[in-house]
């Protein structure tokens, strides 16, 4: 069911695919194209959290809620001028995958491209099937040159029922070095492949979102 503000969920079974990186990164990217963003970080490892206190005073806005209040801390997000939620999941847990892709109007999974990684998808295949959000795996830290694992990679998500995004994020030094300072991609290197990989990433979920209000 489409909700107000656009939310997007972030999840995958697989610890370190890129979940937080991801979240932060398109939140920054949209507080820039002027909404009001904040990322829901559902994760008791607090992640997200603890970057936006080394980030300081800066959008997005990072709240933290355990995945049964992720409604109504969606709900008190819109009642202060939120229109775009992030929602940042942690790995291993069903239920907070669950919670997540329920409120979402679009599920992102990122996803390294190996073996164990890809093998992780089918748990995540079965819930967004379950719930009819639109989904789409998202290659990320895919190594320089590596064409062919990636497209390996790409039909293994198709081969289980998924759609894939067609911007893929390659392993870039930009995204962990941004992270630990409390920063993107972006804002580190607005030139960087990583900042423009995360713009095109932008510019696809925004038509995506567009198409499925149309
Ligand atoms: N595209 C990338 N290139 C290089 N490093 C990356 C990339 N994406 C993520 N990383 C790094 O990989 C590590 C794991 O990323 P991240 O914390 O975003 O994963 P996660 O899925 O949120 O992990 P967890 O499941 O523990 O919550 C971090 O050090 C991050 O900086
Ligand atoms: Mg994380």
């Amino acid at each position: 069911m489409p909700t107000t503000p656009t939310t997007i969920a972030i999840v995958s079974q697989k610890g370190g695919s890129g979940k937080t990186t991801l979240a932060v990164n398109l939140a920054t990217r949209a507080a820039a194209a002027k909404h009001e963003s904040c990322v829901v970080d559902t994760d008791p490892q607090a992640t997200a959290a603890a970057w936006s206190d080394w980030r300081g005073d800066f959008l997005p806005v990072v709240v933290t809620a355990p995945p049964a209040r992720l409604g109504r801390t969606i709900e008190s997000a819109k009642k202060n001028g939120v229109d775009f939620v992030v929602i940042d999941t942690p790995p291993h847990a069903d239920a907070a995958a669950r919670e997540a892709i329920k409120a979402a109007d679009i599920v992102l999974i990122p996803t390294k491209p190996r073996a164990f990684d890809l093998a992780a998808l089918e748990p995540i295949a079965d819930l967004v099937n379950y719930a009819k959000t639109p989904a789409f795996v998202v290659l990320n830290a895919v190594p320089t040159g590596a064409t062919k694992l990636a497209n390996e990679a790409k039909k293994a998500a198709k081969d289980i029922g998924l759609k894939v995004c067609p911007v893929t994020l390659g392993e870039r030094a930009d995204f962990h070095r941004s992270s630990a300072k409390g920063e993107t991609a972006g804002e580190l290197a607005p030139d960087g492949k990583a900042s423009k990989e995360v713009d095109k990433l932008w510019k696809w979920l925004h038509k995506m979102l567009k198409k499925a209000n149309d």
